[in-house]
């Protein structure tokens, strides 16, 4: 089937770790026969031809696309999507998996995605939306606590505070609102009640009203193990998560997936793409949305593709083409362990240029996905950035897969290096309380 698309050229547009991915799962399609990335990383570089183009060059990489007569393009990062890559190469004639501005908007800002799902009564955290500060200052007085702040726009990750009291709420909003800390991002925010629950994240590839869901993972976001510190990217997930119920995941399809994916069809902002919803599983088995993003997750890619049995191209290019009506997927039933090592420093000010040794021989049982990572002309590996790699293993379940990524984690060294030691333990604790 599709024998058309063999030997077709593909150029993912991004350089971390979700990327790496990405290239890894096109590479093993019979259908692609040339991965490019944008600009990639030293990783990356093993697998795909890396160009160096900035993602923010919408008009470069729409130039570079034509010229090399690439037939599927696949953005990966936020920031391009909100800022339209995807209708600057569309304009070019390219083919694109993403979404087009107006519908990355969902993810570029909160105040639009939360009036979305009031309007279409879609679960979520009740909520207030403010541009002024006085005015948003005297709504969290009067809020109950914990009270929970989020940035309007995109804050890398880092604009949402949980506050535990009135005082601390009102220095967010100072900081947010008044001193600019995340920029133009923060001159609205959105103020709303904390939900009790475990975390769940979906990836669902969506075309128009059709959605497909990928198998649920769970991210790590805290730098610290007991998920104490600041928030990061990310510093690990996990797939499948035996703790919840394939109702519970029928129930996001019905209750949040497809009336979202229709809501915006309503709304003339319809998706095409990969829509990555973050929700919180209510003690009593309610999915409700905390956020969605426009693109795929990182790094809930890592640990999710690895378990996709269906060829990544066939899917992104039905989407492309409006026909993912056509594809059911399917999932191997093995688990997958993403553990992140991250650079000293991270999430804060990282130290670059350390020498990583370890890596031939801790690939050896292992998906190695590089984020940041530097190569010297010798071959020797440098950190590069915030998130250095993400070590995946795969196994009959989640503790022998887990078992492996921490097998090799432990052969990696470099000055500094840091990763969380319970990856996926949420889900060993919560079997055993349902037994
Ligand atoms: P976000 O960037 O919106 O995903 O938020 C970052 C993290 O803050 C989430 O992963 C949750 O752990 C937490 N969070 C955000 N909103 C809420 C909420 N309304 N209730 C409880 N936790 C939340
Ligand atoms: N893993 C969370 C994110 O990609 O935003």
């Amino acid at each position: 089937m599709y024998m058309e698309h063999i030997g077709k050229k593909v150029l993912v547009v991004g350089s971390g770790g979700r990327e790496h991915a990405l290239v890894w799962a096109l590479c093993n399609s019979p259908q692609v026969g040339q991965v490019l990335c944008a600009p990639g990383n030293a990783g990356i570089a093993e697998l795909a031809e890396c160009v160096p183009l900035a993602v923010n060059d919408y008009e470069g990489i729409a130039k570079y696309a034509a010229e090399q007569a690439i037939d599927l393009v696949v953005i990966g990062p936020d920031d391009p999507l909100a800022g339209g890559i995807v209708d600057v190469l569309k304009a070019h004639g390219l083919r694109v998996f993403g979404p087009d501005r107006k519908a990355a908007e969902i993810e570029g800002s909160k105040v639009f995605m939360k009036h979305l799902l009031c309007k279409y009564g879609i679960p979520t955290a009740a909520y207030a939306a403010f541009d002024d500060f006085n005015e948003a200052l005297a709504y969290i007085e009067k809020h109950t606590l914990p009270v929970v702040i989020k940035a309007d726009g995109l804050a890398a990750g880092k604009g949402v505070v949980i506050a535990q009291t009135h005082e601390e709420a009102a220095h967010v909003l100072q900081e947010v609102m008044v001193d600019s800390k995340f920029g133009a991002s923060g001159s609205k925010v959105v103020i709303e009640e904390f939900m009790q629950g475990e975390e769940m994240s979906i990836l669902a590839f969506v075309d128009g009203e059709t959605v497909r869901l990928c198998e649920p993972a769970q991210d790590h976001k805290p730098i610290f193990d007991g998920d104490c510190g600041p928030n990061t990217g990310g510093m690990g997930t996990y797939s499948p998560l035996p703790q919840f119920s394939s109702s519970v995941i029928e129930k996001v399809r019905r209750t949040i997936i497809e009336p979202t994916a229709k809501a915006m069809v309503s709304e003339g902002r319809s998706f095409h793409g990969l829509l990555f919803a973050g929700l919180m599983i209510t003690p009593e088995g309610e999915p409700k949305v905390i956020e969605f993003n426009a693109r795929f997750g990182d790094p809930e890619t890592q640990s999710v593709l690895p378990r996709m049995k269906t060829d990544l191209f066939e899917v992104l290019w039905a989407v492309s083409e409006g026909k993912l009506h056509d594809i059911e997927l399917e999932w191997h039933d093995h688990a997958a362990v993403c553990v992140i090592v991250a650079a000293a420093g991270y999430p804060g000010e990282v130290s670059k240029g350390d020498v990583i040794t370890g890596l031939d021989a801790a690939s050896v049982n292992v998906l190695l996905f590089h984020a940041g990572t530097s190569r010297d002309e010798d071959g020797t590996w440098r950190t590069a950035g915030g998130r250095v790699l993400g070590v995946v293993g795969i196994g009959d379940h989640v503790a022998a897969a887990k078992a492996k990524a921490y097998e090799a984690v432990r052969l990696i060294q470099f000055n500094g290096m840091q990763y969380r030691n319970d990856i996926s333990a949420k889900s060993e604790r919560l079997v055993e309380h349902s037994k």
